[in-house]
């Protein structure tokens, strides 16, 4: 097989895994994610008559153009829903200057989210949606992706969001927004990624950052970092090393988006371009 069937076949498995998740109708975003031909169109000249979000890859291939001291900082949305360690850990990147990025707004799905308090001390706006806004999580992510996009964000991070996303800003935000997953993806998926790993006794685990699509942790993966378990570590001496580990990981992912090196191929896997 030649490695154009292999990516082929390789692309038609992720259609098939995400089709096949257990998602509501709703949950996928259909045409704005497969339908091939919404880009012929466009290619035909008739973009008017498809209103595309514009694409990750034109977005990046910009950026790596422009001169690195003249690209503006990175404009992103930050999600969460707990104590936003991650959210802390970009702000001292962007603080220290290792990252070029500007939080334009946090966006909390509990009022109680302690990582609304790191947000505000550090001047940032947010938003926080109540559980009755949940009530309809499609309408939710409607106000959500209609508010980051007034807030002129590009990206879209979540750091500990324990909610899906779904359509309404998966395709506003098409292959634009990531996630930080604490295992080594596709293993221990969910929301107990560390226990589960450490339930089952591995002896290696690590974070993934991934691109959030329909499929819940089954998106294109654009980094990871593996961590050996040592013996004797109980979960929370294995929890701190996760998150040590995430926190230096997160800001460098977004520092490559911010240096425009990321490319989704159309086999959905990401390319990491050389710095430019
Ligand atoms: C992190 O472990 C992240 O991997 C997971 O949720 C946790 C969030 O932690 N998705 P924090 O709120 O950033 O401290």
């Amino acid at each position: 097989m030649s490695s154009k069937d292999d990516s082929v076949a390789a692309f038609e498995e992720y259609r098939r895994l995400v089709e096949g998740a257990e998602l509501s109708p709703e949950a996928l975003p259909g045409e704005a994610f497969f339908d091939e031909s919404a880009e012929r169109e466009v290619d035909a000249g008739n973009a008017a008559a498809v209103r595309k979000p514009l694409d990750i890859n034109d977005l990046q291939d910009a950026r790596a153009a422009q001169d690195a001291a003249e690209r503006a900082p990175l404009p992103i949305g930050v999600l969460l829903s707990g104590s936003g360690t991650n959210l802390q850990a970009l702000i001292d990147a962007i603080g220290a200057g290792t990252l070029n990025a500007q939080i334009k707004l946090v966006v909390a799905s509990r009022p109680s989210a302690y990582g609304l308090k790191r947000a505000e001390a550090a001047g940032i706006q947010t938003l926080t949606l109540s559980k009755d806004v949940y009530a309809d999580p499609i309408q939710a992510d409607e106000v959500i992706a209609h508010e980051l996009l007034a807030a002129g964000c590009e990206y879209v991070v979540m750091a500990g969001y324990m909610r899906m996303v779904h359509a309404p800003l998966l395709a506003t935000f098409p292959n634009r927004v990531i996630n930080i997953h604490p295992a080594l993806l596709p293993s221990f998926t969910g929301a107990h990624g560390i226990q589960d790993a450490f339930d089952r006794g591995v002896k290696v685990t690590g974070v993934t950052v991934h691109i959030a699509n329909a499929a819940y942790d089954m998106g294109p993966i654009i980094a990871q970092r593996s961590l050996a378990v040592e013996e004797g570590w109980d979960v929370e001496t294995l929890e701190e090393h996760i998150h040590a580990i995430e926190h230096v990981l997160y800001p460098d992912v977004v520092q490559l988006l911010a240096d425009g090196r990321v490319h989704v191929r159309k086999d959905l896997k990401v390319e990491v371009r050389p710095r430019g």
